[in-house]
């Protein structure tokens, strides 16, 4: 069999249940969408922690798994347990173990854990009334890195794989009014079929990364939903919306945009499912010049849920990328997802706001959320900025592309951001992949992932940025022959003329040779400088070089016909274990225009100034 169409059977074991129901992002059986409009219980705060590089708490000596045991030993760790007399042997008690904070990586937080890849276990007690008997109660995670399993009082409620997307389990029947006993086991083990693999060029940050909470619902709620504009109807917005509860089937769900005056009232069908469309005859349309929203609100029964939307057009055509059916030009920069206050992952607004402030003061209308989903606050405030957003998943370099699981894993990734991000305007492109070798089996796993996102939301473009060559062996002039061009919407690649390649005045003599009618956007370019550090300009590591480094590339780039955009590489300088070059690097990716410390260098306004002549 194929590899892709046995990729493809296993594809629709996996996520058939989601194209089953509407063919679209929305599905069952999960925490509802847009958890901070609910009833919430952040669980935010100091955790107890054991690192466990052994799994001592999770295998016994013979390598069995606790949690696979009728009646698990007290030896493991999810049972929380403690000696039930003076006499009793455990070699291991939460109570009386450190503490670290939740959200937040483990490798910021505790020097001794600053390169450490492992399990980490964390245990946290809470006591929970519900506001309603009759509700439901759903553990939900903003994200955990990369591994981990989940256990209630006692009991293994599930687990997940990937590191940068959020999931969740209900609880309802577990809970306890005191002394809940929640066990995580986090493991950020980089595994070779793993998304990412082995290896990456940015800092394995392990932990509960971003936020936990306890999210309470009546018992048939809106769990899903999405509304945007319709692409072949203008002035027409379109949506679904998907209940869950007993008496989700044939139920009614009023569908509101008072500052449109508009309703509707749809019916669902026995999946708890329903479509609308609603003409609109006036709607201010979002865009990056103005970032209009709309309060949405859906309810139905005890629930009710709202949601600020903004609606838009993304389409390409021919060359052009067009916003509302107009050409827009995407002045861009990639971001890492680090906090340049605190250091180690971002995950606060206050994160959010800082990274996307200097964006905006760089002159963007785009960033590029390197390489793995951002939180949700990035992707919200993007949104209320009017900052156009690429959101990838962490298919990165040398990919296991054989391996059935590795696909499921990545088209899990996909499934739960496009799930989460389906209702933020500000996202127009989801990538598939980021400068993978070419080969059959990588080519048809990239597809396959396209046809999946395609399938799960016609609404937004796609790309990855590709691989570059020489056209006909000629280094001099380079060109895209990366067979995924023929699948993706835009032409995106990164090109490191005057850093991997040359020194910055080779970009010179390159000229650009692109046969593909698409848009073209160059996904990363830029080059290393020490913050501070000066001399002339083609000393490697100043600021100089940089810049100069800068305005050649600039010159370069703006001489292919198609350029539509771009996001140099990269706003930030960001935690690398691959950069390790004495005080210069010191395990730091020197990229950034601006350093870790906040300070711009002078390459920053080289690239503003360009910014300035693309308005
Ligand atoms: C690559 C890669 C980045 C990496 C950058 C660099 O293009 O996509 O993740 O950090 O080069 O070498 O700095």
């Amino acid at each position: 069999m194929a590899i892709s169409t046995f990729r493809a059977s296993l594809l629709k074991g996996f996520l058939g249940y989601f194209f089953l129901l509407c063919g679209s992002s929305i599905s069952h059986g999960q925490t509802p969408v847009n958890v901070y409009d609910r009833c919430s219980t952040s669980l935010e705060g100091y955790w107890k922690y054991i690192v466990d590089p052994y799994e001592n708490g999770f295998y016994n000596y013979r390598l069995e798994a606790f949690d696979e045991q009728d009646n698990p030993s007290k030896n493991a760790f999810f049972t929380d347990s403690k000696p039930a007399d003076r006499s009793e042997l455990l070699e291991y008690d939460f109570d009386l173990s450190d503490s670290i904070y939740v959200p937040g990586d483990w490798n910021s937080q505790k020097e001794k854990l600053f390169y450490y890849e492992g399990t980490v276990w964390y245990r946290r007690h809470f006591d929970y009334t519900k506001q309603d008997s009759s509700n439901r109660v759903f553990l939900y995670f903003g994200a955990v890195n990369n591994r981990c399993h989940v256990y209630l009082n006692g009991i293994k409620i599930g687990q997940h794989t990937g590191g940068f997307t959020p999931f969740s389990f209900e609880v309802t029947a577990l809970l306890k009014d005191t002394g809940n006993s929640l066990v995580v086991k986090v493991d950020n083990k980089r595994i070779k079929e793993g998304v990412p693999t082995l290896n990456t060029d940015w800092w394995n940050y392990g932990g509960i990364t971003r936020e936990v909470s306890l999210v309470e619902t009546p018992e048939t709620y809106v769990e899903d939903y999405s509304v945007h504009l319709a692409r072949d109807k203008p002035g027409t917005l379109q949506g679904s919306v998907l209940l869950n509860g007993s008496l989700k089937a044939g139920r009614q769900v009023q569908v509101r945009i008072p500052e449109l005056q508009k309703s509707i009232q749809v019916l669902t069908d026995d999946k708890g499912m329903a479509s609308f469309s609603l003409p609109v005859d006036t709607l201010r349309l979002w865009s990056d010049q103005d970032p209009k929203r709309y309060k949405v609100i859906l309810s139905t029964g005890q629930d009710s849920v709202s949601e600020w939307i903004g609606f838009r057009n993304i389409s390409v055509k021919g060359r052009d990328i067009l916003l509302n059916g107009r050409p827009v030009f995407l002045k861009g920069i990639s971001i890492h997802e680090e906090s340049p206050v605190r250091k180690g992952r971002a995950h606060t607004r206050e994160d959010a706001r800082i990274l996307l402030g200097w964006a905006r003061e760089l002159g963007c209308n785009f960033v590029r959320l390197a390489h793995y989903p951002h939180n949700e606050h990035m992707v919200r405030l993007a949104d209320s900025l009017g900052m156009l957003v690429w959101e990838e998943i962490p298919v990165y370099w040398t990919i296991a592309w054989e391996n059935p699981s590795t696909y499921n894993n990545a088209a899990k990734q996909l499934n739960e951001v496009i799930r989460r991000d389906k209702n933020r305007a500000s996202v127009i492109i989801w990538s598939m992949a980021n400068e993978t070798p070419t080969s059959p089996t990588r080519t048809q796993f990239l597809t396959d992932l396209a046809t999946l996102t395609r399938s799960l939301d016609p609404t937004r473009l796609i790309s990855a940025a590709l691989e570059q060559s020489a056209l006909n062996g000629n280094p001099k002039i380079r060109t895209i022959e990366d067979n995924f061009a023929r699948v993706v919407d835009i032409l995106s690649f990164n090109q490191y003329i005057g850093w991997y390649d040359g020194l910055p005045d080779k970009a010179r003599e390159i000229s650009w040779k692109i046969e593909q009618e698409k848009p073209v956007f160059i996904s990363e370019f830029g080059g290393g400088a020490k913050q501070g550090l000066h001399g002339d300009k083609y000393t490697r590591w100043t600021e100089e070089y940089q810049e100069f480094l800068y305005e050649e590339n600039l010159k370069m780039l703006s001489g292919i016909e198609q350029l539509r955009g771009m996001s140099p590489w990269i706003l930030v300088d960001f935690r690398s274990p691959r950069r390790m070059l004495p005080e210069i690097q010191d395990g730091w990716n020197r990229k950034g225009l601006i350093s870790e410390e906040g300070i711009k260098k002078k390459a920053f306004y080289s690239l503003q100034k360009y910014y300035l002549t693309k308005e």
